[in-house]
């Protein structure tokens, strides 16, 4: 059986219930377009409740097979996963550029970031420990074991449509928890292929399902499992009102949850920062997928003494940054996914410029390439009353605001209710200290600003969300413990 697949191979445009490719209950389909043209890639089967319903009822049969599998087999079907996501890397990648946008370097960059979570998770299989706990009471023994929580739901978005839904279906499978999954309706395709791989890896019929779902459909479909008291886990990543609505539909069957939400980065250029090394990780974190990432900087705060410095350092790197569609090799960032994306991210732009922002690289939309392209953006003079210091972007848009003292960098810093990731570059070894321990976030950079890796706990404090993904703590949200206690052993 062939196991390296071209990208035209992975495309699947049905749902996978039940170990099989098979269309919506309604018949209905929608368009998958690739944002670089507007051009369709595909038509897509629709999903509804009945598709969702017959999804969960899939993964309720196979749930207790895979949760009495041993973890090392369990372990050998996730190994195998992962090294077909690694032969298929190129093919992945490819189709991630297609329907997400980003270029191809980052599109394989991401099946491999999505890859190691499936092998750190195969390995974490194997060590699931339990407790026993010693002694209170002679004639009893008392111990605690972890079990799987049972069916989870994973609701996934379009910015990394192969490491999010990765990092939430590797733990669940290793628990031993059957999965039923939506992906974002913008890239389903990506999804669908790395089911079509697991499938292909020996994951057995019903534990893993994935429907696809419209906008419109996709409020109905994922209704069914929240209000399903067989699914008792909800795993989502995306925007903070959908997460609150999540766990306020949920709660009728008290579901656990893992809500990775969106976030409002502060990044904070200290006066004794190394700002070479500061301009390069800002680069780094803000300009990663073209800014549609959760944890890049959206609010940048630089010292008054290095401010105009830094803005001039930053201005010249950020419009030397190429801009084109993932097809060209040279590409470093591609277009915006979609028109509400772009027009938001000029809104930001707009409002920030008529309170008395300063343009010192971009502030326009690049139509010669496309009508998703948005220049890569300088914005000097960024202040508190403006639209993109409380909403997120998520585009290529840098807001440099301005300050004169630690503490009010850190007041500026945590006065949002958001609290993903934050960044600060400092070579003061106590002040480090001290921000670090004052910064309201799940995740900070110190002096770096790539901080992805599947061994790190991801996630936010504050309506950011909770849970956390990847490492040794990534397992958790997916087991429940039992405690267990023996007695009559006199
Ligand atoms: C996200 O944008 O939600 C995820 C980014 C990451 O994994 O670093």
């Amino acid at each position: 059986m062939a196991t390296k697949f071209d990208m035209s191979d992975l495309i699947r445009n049905d749902h996978f219930i039940d170990g099989k490719w098979v269309a919506s209950a309604s018949g209905k389909r929608f368009d998958v377009t690739n944002p670089a043209t507007g051009e369709v890639i595909t038509a897509v089967a629709d999903g509804n409740e009945a598709d969702a319903r017959a999804a969960t009822d899939a993964a309720a049969r196979a749930f207790p097979a895979w949760r009495d599998a041993l973890p090392k087999e369990r372990a050998a079907v996730l190994h195998r996963w992962h090294a077909l996501m690694l032969e298929n890397a190129d093919a992945l990648g490819r189709l991630i550029s297609l329907e997400q946008g980003k270029p191809f370097a980052e599109g394989r960059g991401e099946v491999l970031y999505g890859a190691s979570y499936v092998a750190w998770f195969a390995d974490e299989a194997t060590r699931i420990y339990g407790d026993l706990i010693p002694q209170q009471q002679r004639g009893k023994r008392m111990s605690a074991v972890r079990e799987p929580v049972g069916i989870v739901a994973a609701i996934t978005p379009w910015n990394f449509p192969l490491a999010m839904i990765a990092r939430k279906i590797a733990p669940a499978l290793a628990a031993g928890c059957t999965v039923v999954g939506k992906p974002a309706e913008d890239t389903p395709l990506t999804a669908l292929a790395l089911v079509h791989l697991a499938h292909e890896a020996g994951v057995p019929p019903g534990v893993l399902n994935l429907i696809a779902a419209s906008r419109e459909n996709a409020v109905p479909a994922v209704a069914e499992w929240l209000h399903d008291s067989r699914v008792r886990k909800i795993t989502f990543t995306g925007s903070t009102p959908v997460g609150k609505y999540l766990a306020r539909e949920s709660a009728d069957t008290l579901k656990k949850l893992s809500l990775e939400l969106g976030g409002n980065a502060p990044f904070i250029v200290f006066d004794d920062a190394d700002l070479a090394a500061a301009v390069s990780g800002l680069l780094v974190s803000k300009f990663r997928n073209g800014g549609q990432t959760c944890v890049c900087p959206n609010r940048v705060y630089v010292q008054s003494s290095v401010y105009e410095k830094f803005g001039d350092m930053l201005a010249k790197r950020v419009a030397a940054l190429k801009v084109a569609p993932a097809t060209d090799p040279s590409a470093e960032i591609g277009p915006m996914i979609n028109a509400r994306a772009i027009d938001k991210i000029a809104r930001h732009v707009d409002d920030a410029v008529s309170k008395g922002a300063r343009v010192l690289a971009g502030g326009k939309r690049l139509t010669a390439l496309g009508s998703n392209y948005y220049a890569p953006t300088v914005l000097a003079d960024a202040t508190s009353t403006m639209q993109l210091s409380c909403e997120e972007t998520f585009g290529p848009v840098v807001p440099l605001f301005r300050f004169d003292d630690e503490a009010q960098a850190i007041r500026a810093a945590n006065d949002t209710p958001f609290g993903l990731a934050s960044y600060f570059y400092s070579q003061d070894i106590r002040r480090i200290d001290r921000v670090v321990r004052r910064l309201e976030a799940g995740i900070v950079g110190i002096n770096e600003g790539a901080l992805a890796s599947e061994a790190a706990p991801f996630g936010g404090v504050k309506e950011s969300g909770y849970g956390r993904e990847g490492s040794k703590y990534g397992l958790d949200d997916y087991l429940s413990i039992k405690y267990l206690c023996q007695g009559g052993l006199e």
